[in-house]
């Protein structure tokens, strides 16, 4: 198995997949890995939906716009974002669960006024939208633990962000607080490994502070 870093610097987007099968203790072991990412709050509200069927596959082929090696991978895991964790029950279970942890006793500035607890209770419930930005970041945080985890252990994915989020739902009878946020083909890459995509330097993503900073 590779390490985080070899797993990082060798992983690419693969989009040619062997017919061999994954298995299974690998499906599990990446979903294992997404499951104990970290999110705002603990809220976890990543789902998985773990897709095998050869005709499923076919059916998600056409939803994902055609892309090809969607029904290629032997493995797709759709994954989705639920909205329903951030309920206002959810929100309370959130907050009990950082004071049974000794969380709140950890913190600082604000969150050390013993009735922040019952003023956060008071607020009023976020929208569908505001909720979508955090729900959507968490998520993404689980994907990437479970795509290193793939790499890790040999296997190629690709995210894919091109589908019909709706057609996804309908296909597979689910409510509309899970929303697909990203499908992931799974297998054993076929042919060459594609060359690394170029990425910015480290000069380019590292800020300078645009204000003259003196001393103190
Ligand atoms: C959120 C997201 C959505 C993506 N959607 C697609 C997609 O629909 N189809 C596809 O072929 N690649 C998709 N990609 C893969 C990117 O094109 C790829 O990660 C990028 O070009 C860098 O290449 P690399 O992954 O090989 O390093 C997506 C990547 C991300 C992170």
């Amino acid at each position: 198995m590779l390490t985080v870093w070899e797993a990082i610097k060798v992983r690419r987007s693969i989009r040619k997949f062997a017919p061999d099968d994954v298995p299974e203790e690998m499906t599990q072991q990446m979903l294992e890995a997404a499951r104990l990412a970290p999110s705002g709050a603990n809220y976890q509200p990543w789902r998985f939906l773990v897709v095998r069927d050869k005709e499923e596959r076919k059916k998600l082929r056409h939803i994902c716009l055609e892309q090809r090696f969607i029904e290629e991978a032997p493995v797709v895991i759709i994954c989705f974002g639920d909205l329903e964790r951030y309920s206002p029950q959810a929100r309370k279970k959130r907050r009990q669960e950082f004071i049974d942890f000794g969380v709140i006793e950890t913190l600082s500035g604000r969150f050390t006024d013993p009735d922040i607890l019952k003023s956060m209770e008071s607020l009023p419930r976020p929208t569908r939208e505001q909720l979508l930005a955090p729900m959507i970041a968490n998520t993404y945080i689980a994907i990437d633990h479970l795509v290193l985890m793939a790499t890790s252990l040999g296997l190629g994915t690709c995210w894919v962000g091109g589908f019909d989020a709706a057609a996804i739902n309908r296909l597979f009878g689910l409510a509309d607080n899970l929303l697909p946020l990203v499908v992931i083909p799974v297998g054993y890459p076929a042919g060459d490994i594609p060359p690394p995509r170029p990425r910015l330097k480290l000069e380019e993503i590292v800020l300078k502070p645009q204000v003259h900073r003196t001393a103190e």
